[in-house]
């Protein structure tokens, strides 16, 4: 390995799924800039941030991919997924549909990506406790059914948005 290819000894791909407007490019942001937008546009096509995580006194770098929930603005389905080494399945808590389409998400994942990747359910939108339609217990339940991580999380508030992101790079590292 030459100098310059000496620190990228870690690039870790990781995917980020779930319907439209459950949070997605939100928890990106928070993650990556520490910013959150109330007025998100849909996402078109794919984007990714590059963000250096600590873990164990090295220094990790996680390249998160974002894309479309909404099928009409979806990228190429098999390239999204190529070389992903996590993903972080998204449901709203405040609308049921969001929790119910996981499986399709997991199927998903399946179809491109062997079953090492590491994987967190992820249950958005927790500041909006007064409105939720899915409990956590329910979340959990389908967690552990299917073998994944479990975290509630706030974009908006930044509840376990961090360490979210953290568990998965961890069990990839
Ligand atoms: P697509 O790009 O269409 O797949 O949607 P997305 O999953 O990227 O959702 P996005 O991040 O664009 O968020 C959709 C809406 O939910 C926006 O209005 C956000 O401001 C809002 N939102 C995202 N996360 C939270 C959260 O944790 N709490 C609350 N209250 N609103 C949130
Ligand atoms: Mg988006």
């Amino acid at each position: 390995m030459d100098d310059d290819e000496q620190g990228e000894e870690y690039l870790f791909k990781i995917v980020l799924i779930g319907d439209s407007a459950v949070g997605k490019s939100n928890l990106l942001s928070r993650f990556a800039l520490d910013e959150f937008d109330i007025n998100t546009k849909a996402t078109i096509g794919v984007e990714f941030q590059t963000q250096v995580v600590e873990i164990d006194g090295k220094e990790v770098k996680a390249q998160i991919w974002d894309t479309a929930g909404q099928e009409r603005f979806r990228a190429v389905t098999s390239a999204y997924y190529r070389g992903a080494v996590g993903a972080l399945i998204v449901y709203d808590i405040t609308r049921r549909i969001t929790f119910e389409s996981v499986k399709r998400w997991l199927g998903e994942l399946d179809t491109h990506c062997d079953t090492t990747v590491a994987r967190m359910l992820v249950a958005n939108k927790c500041d909006l406790n007064n409105i939720r339609e899915v409990s956590t217990e329910e979340g959990k339940a389908l967690a552990e059914a299917e073998g994944l991580f479990f975290m509630e999380t706030s974009a908006l508030d930044s509840t376990n948005v961090q360490i979210s992101f953290e568990i998965v790079i961890r069990e990839i590292y």
